[in-house]
This record gives C-alpha cells, structure tokens and sequence, in this order.
C-alpha cells in the first residue's frame, strides 16, 4: 500500500508561505493540499486563484485543490490556469455533477468529488467510475483544528467496498482532524491519501511529522 500525504496549507503560517512550501518540498509529502472556501457553501474564507499560482511557482509536488465552494463550474478553467493538478468539488455543491466531472478531465485534471460527514457514500454509485479521487470529510468543512468524527472509519469501509464492486479507480482521501491516531485507522479501513493541516504545522517539526504519517 502506497500511502499518501497530502499537507493542508490552511494551517500554513501564510506570512511565511514559501518557507513552509520548501519545507513541504523537501519533505515526504505527496501532493500540496488547498482548502478553498467562498464564505457562502461554508462559514469561513480562505484563499483563491492568486495563492494557488503563487505557490505552483515554487512547489515541485501535485496541486490537490479542494473546492469547498458554490458553483464550481465557474472556476475549473482558472483553477486549471493557475496549476491545479487535482481539482475536487463537493457532491452537495453540484447539481450536474456527471457534467463537472467531465468539465474537470477536458480541462486536463484529475476529478475528485467530497463528500460532507452526514452524504452517504452510496450517493457516488453512478459516478463513481468516471472518478479518480473521493475525499471523505472526517469534520464539517470550513476549519481546521476541528474534532474528528468518529463514523467515517465506517465510511471509509463502505467507500472501500463500492470501489471494489464496482472496478473503480478513485482513491479515497480523507481531510480533517488526521494525526498519527486516526490516521493508522483510517489506513487500515482502506485509505489511500491522508490531508493533514493543524496536525503537521502545529507541530515542532512538520517535515517530522510528515515523514511519521508517511510511515504510520
Ligand atoms: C476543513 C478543512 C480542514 C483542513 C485540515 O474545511 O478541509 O479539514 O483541510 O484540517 P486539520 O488537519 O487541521 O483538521
Ligand atoms: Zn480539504
């Protein structure tokens, strides 16, 4: 198993960006994981278009941009123009969600779509073969630092088996409340990607840490 980590820079020191992206590019982490939020499909504003080719400039890992966000259609093509190699846009936020996803692939990017705590994995049946990534929410989305929510060990072993049932590719990433505790559990239910904030820059030494998760 080739576990994944995937860095949230919503608990990066943002007066200090390029010292905590080399850092992460020296590390063992994976991918670079932006948490982008619009104040209005959750309670709080992060960051946008600017940041993200901001830091493409100077990253050497893949760009997973999570759109906690309404009306994502809007945005695959600057999104896409800024360096996201990943793009994932929430289930609740997508009224034609077959019709995102094959917006996000013409684009040239790989499609994830999240799921918030309370949507049931069975909802992805009928699309779940045209993915390539599901991020399973383990907190509300719009902060980091939050409790994680102990059902989604379930949900990852649910998620697990549609996969297998359904000779899907999508790997399963989780996001929220991850640390050397919940993370070992959540591999053992079947994930693949780990996205880890408060828990990697909180720490003294957050190459340290990512290098523990890497190896949990
Ligand atoms: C929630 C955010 C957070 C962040 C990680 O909207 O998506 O889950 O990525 O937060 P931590 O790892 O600090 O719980
Ligand atoms: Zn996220």
């Amino acid at each position: 198993m080739n576990l994944k980590i995937s860095p949230s820079i919503l608990a990066a020191d943002f007066a200090n960006l390029g010292r905590d992206i080399l850092m992460i590019n020296q590390s063992e982490a994976d991918w670079v994981h932006f948490d982008v939020m619009d104040g209005v499909f959750v309670p709080n504003i992060s960051f946008g278009i600017p940041v993200i080719k901001a830091v493409k400039k100077i990253t050497t890992k893949p760009l997973d941009v999570h759109l906690m966000i309404v009306n994502p259609d809007q945005f695959i093509k600057p999104f896409r123009e800024s360096g996201a190699d990943i793009l994932t846009v929430h289930y609740e936020a997508c009224t034609h969600l077959h019709r995102t996803i094959g917006a996000i692939h013409a684009e040239g990017m790989q499609a994830g779509v999240a799921l918030n705590p309370h949507t049931p994995v069975e909802l992805l049946e009928n699309i779940i073969n045209d993915l390539d990534l599901v991020l399973l929410m383990s907190v509300n989305p719009g902060f980091g630092g939050q409790k994680f929510i102990q059902n989604t060990y379930q949900k990852v072993v649910k998620l697990r088996r549609l996969i297998l049932e359904k000779g899907a590719n999508a790997v399963i990433e989780i996001d929220g409340g991850v640390n050397l505790e919940t993370g070992r559990l959540l591999v053992e239910a079947g994930a693949d990607v780990l996205v880890a904030g408060s828990f990697v820059f909180d720490s003294e030494d957050p190459a340290g840490t990512i290098h523990r998760l890497k190896n949990i």
